[in-house]
Formats: structure tokens, C-alpha cells, sequence
């Protein structure tokens, strides 16, 4: 399918009709000109700053929002110069990009794009979105891509057809939502039959070193943190990472210090992680993710056999489930096959 027949069928996410939208709109993916999409019940949707608009101003997701318009580009490949996302995303979907040439792909939780720079080049056709204004900062660093679509909107509510796409693919997102087997049942709605649903999800950890989180100074930070309000709690995350960083970039090179230091000091830290990375961009790359876990409203964790589980729960075969990348990777394929596809 065409970005034209993802625009035309473009839905109202409170009633499920069809939108109107303004046929000059149809072929061009993002940026749209200003305006607005109907809903022949009375909904309106604004489309502001190029992008159709489907959440409220103030949700959870704020600070993710501020995060990313702050640290635009911090995680792209195309501005660290090395495939850190590609690699990961590849891996996530069990094969090359060159394998979506022709097919549509959904992509939820969009962030600022570290994985739909790759995408928007790759796949057939790209829908993604983010319930948070990260899309703006998605936009910017991918607007000069193959044509996509972008909108603000929400995984559990969609504004795009169901059991249409070859791919839907959430990655770094499902521990933020409020509930995980939620968001699963939501994403996997969009799924054609023979299409593939291609997630990741925070593992759970073992007993003791779950316990041992409640020790260390991360936990009561982020309570403290996550309660401010946005510019408020970035301003703190800055200054808590320019103040410990150094330090534990030093501690770093000593494992069993680093174990110890990292339980004192709650700054993220990726000298070790990323080798290949330049010091300035671990040291900006640290800040943001210091910013990532110290404000997310949500953090849930789940176990490999836990996702399995909700992954078949909501009618797709497990294709693969491991422990990989940031906890738990895996991939549910819908039975049946593309051309059984209703995309209602
Ligand atoms: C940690 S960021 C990951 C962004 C991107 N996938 C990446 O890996 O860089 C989580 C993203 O999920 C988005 N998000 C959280 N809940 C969401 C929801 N219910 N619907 C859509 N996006 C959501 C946030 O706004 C945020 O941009
Ligand atoms: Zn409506």
C-alpha cells in the first residue's frame, strides 16, 4: 500500500471513520501544510507544525517530549557516525532493511527517529508516530527522507486501519506505557495476517538485584524527579550528570568500582558500552538517557516468558523471544496469509 492509501484511510481513533482529508494532502507524506482533519461525527484534528495532531497537550509523556526536541539528534547513526540503531534494529526484525523494501510498517513510540531515519529509507511505505511533540524532532531529522507518514497520536487509540501492515514495530517504548499487555493487544490490532509484530521491553531482574535497585540512589531520585515538572526535571538531570559524569567516567575502567559507584551515583553511563563513540558524544548521550531514566513516568519489567506470553495471548505466534539489547527482544507473526488482509 501507498502512502496515498494510508492518508485516505486515516480515522478518527474516538469513533473509527474515516477522516476527510484534504485530497492535495493524499500523495506527499510530512510536513502538511497548516489545517485540520474532520471527523464526520464533530472531531477535529489540527495539523500544527506539519504534523496531524491526535493526543491532548498534557499526558505522561511530556518530559519524553521536552527529551527529545532537547537531544534531537544525540542517537542518530546519520550524527554519531557509527550504526548502533541500524544494528539494533535489524536485529530486532531478524533480518536486513533491505527485506521491507516492500512492505508498510507501522512504527509506535517514534521518539526523535533513531530508528525511523533507517525506516523511512527502507521500508515500502513508513507510518510512524509518538503520543509526545518528539515528532517535531522526529520531522526535522527525517524530513528530507522518502516520503512518510507522521502523526502525534497514541498506541492504544490509533488513527490508522486495522490489520494493515506487514511490520508494526515498537521498540524502547512498552516499559514507558501503563500497562504493557495493553499496549501488546493495541499493536498487534494493526498487524495483517502473515505480519509481523517486532517489540522489546525492559527485563525483569533477578530477585536480589531487583531488590538491590530499591538501594541504590536511581530509585529515590526518579521519585523525586519524575514528579517536577519538565524543564524543571531536565535542569536536574543536566546538572546531575555534569556533576557526576567525570567521575564515573573514571570509575568506569575498574569493574567491581563501576558496580559500586554506579549504585551511588544515578547517572547513566556508556564509556564501556560504546567504545567506538567519541567522549563528547558519550558524555551527551549519558546526560540524555540519565534524563530518559530518571523522569519516565513508567518503568515496568517483564521476563522473557512473560512476553511470550502476552505476545500469544493476543493471537499471534511467537517467532522468536530472547534476551537481547535493552532486556527482552521479540517478534509474534499474525497466522495467515497478506492477501486475507481486511485493513477495516
Ligand atoms: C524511550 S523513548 C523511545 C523512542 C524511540 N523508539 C527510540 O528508541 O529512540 C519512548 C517513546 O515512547 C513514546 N510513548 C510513550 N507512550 C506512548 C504511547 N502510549 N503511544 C505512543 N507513544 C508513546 C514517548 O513519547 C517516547 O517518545
Ligand atoms: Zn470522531
Amino acid at each position: 500500500m501507498s502512502i496515498r492509501d494510508f492518508a485516505e484511510r486515516l480515522q478518527c481513533p474516538k469513533h473509527s471513520i474515516p477522516l476527510e482529508v484534504p485530497a492535495e494532502l493524499l500523495d506527499s507524506g510530512v510536513p502538511w501544510p497548516g489545517g485540520e482533519l474532520t471527523c464526520p461525527s464533530g472531531c477535529v484534528f489540527p495539523i500544527v507544525g506539519g504534523i496531524p495532531r491526535f493526543t491532548q497537550r498534557e499526558h505522561y509523556a511530556n518530559a519524553f517530549g521536552l527529551q527529545w526536541r532537547r537531544y534531537q539528534r544525540t542517537q542518530l547513526d546519520s550524527y554519531t557516525g557509527h550504526p548502533i540503531s541500524r544494528v539494533r534494529l535489524e536485529r530486532c526484525l531478524g533480518m536486513p532493511l533491505s527485506g521491507l523494501s516492500d512492505k508498510s510498517v507501522l512504527e509506535c513510540g517514534a521518539g526523535a527517529g533513531r530508528f525511523t531515519e533507517w525506516l523511512a529509507d527502507a521500508a515500502g511505505t513508513l507510518v510512524s508516530l509518538d503520543l509526545s511533540d518528539a515528532v517535531d524532532a522526529n520531522l526535522k531529522n527525517c524530513a528530507g527522507k522518502k516520503p512518510y507518514l507522521l502523526l502525534q497520536a497514541d498506541i492504544r487509540h490509533m488513527p490508522v486501519p486495522k490489520r494493515a501492515f506487514d511490520v508494526v514495530m515498537c521498540l524502547g517504548v512498552l516499559q514507558h506505557t501503563p500497562s504493557p499487555e495493553e499496549s501488546v493487544a493495541s499493536l498487534a490490532e494493526y498487524v495483517k495476517p502473515g505480519g509481523t509484530l517486532v517489540i522489546d521491553h525492559y527485563v525483569k531482574r533477578p530477585v536480589f538485584s531487583s531488590a538491590g535497585q530499591y538501594l541504590s540512589m536511581g530509585f529515590p531520585v526518579r521519585e523525586v524527579l519524575k514528579r517536577l515538572a519538565p524543564e524543571t526535571g531536565l535542569r536536574a538531570t543536566i546538572a546531575l550528570s555534569a556533576i557526576c559524569d567525570p567521575i564515573r567516567k573514571r570509575t568506569s575502567r575498574i569493574p567491581a568500582l563501576d558496580l559500586l559507584v554506579s549504585r551511588l551515583l544515578p547517572t547513566a553511563c556508556y564509556y564501556k558500552a560504546f567504545p567506538e563513540l567519541a567522549d563528547d558524544i558519550v558524555r551527551e548521550w549519558n546526560e540524555l538517557d540519565t534524563h530518559d531514566g530518571l523522569t519516565d513516568w513508567y518503568k515496568h519489567r517483564r521476563s522473557p516468558a512473560e512476553i511470550d506470553a502476552i505476545v500469544r495471548s493476543v493471537g499471534l505466534e511467537t517467532v522468536y523471544c530472547a534476551r537481547g539489547g535493552n532486556g527482552v527482544e521479540a517478534r509474534g507473526r499474525r497466522p495467515g496469509s497478506a492477501s486475507a488482509s481486511s485493513g477495516t
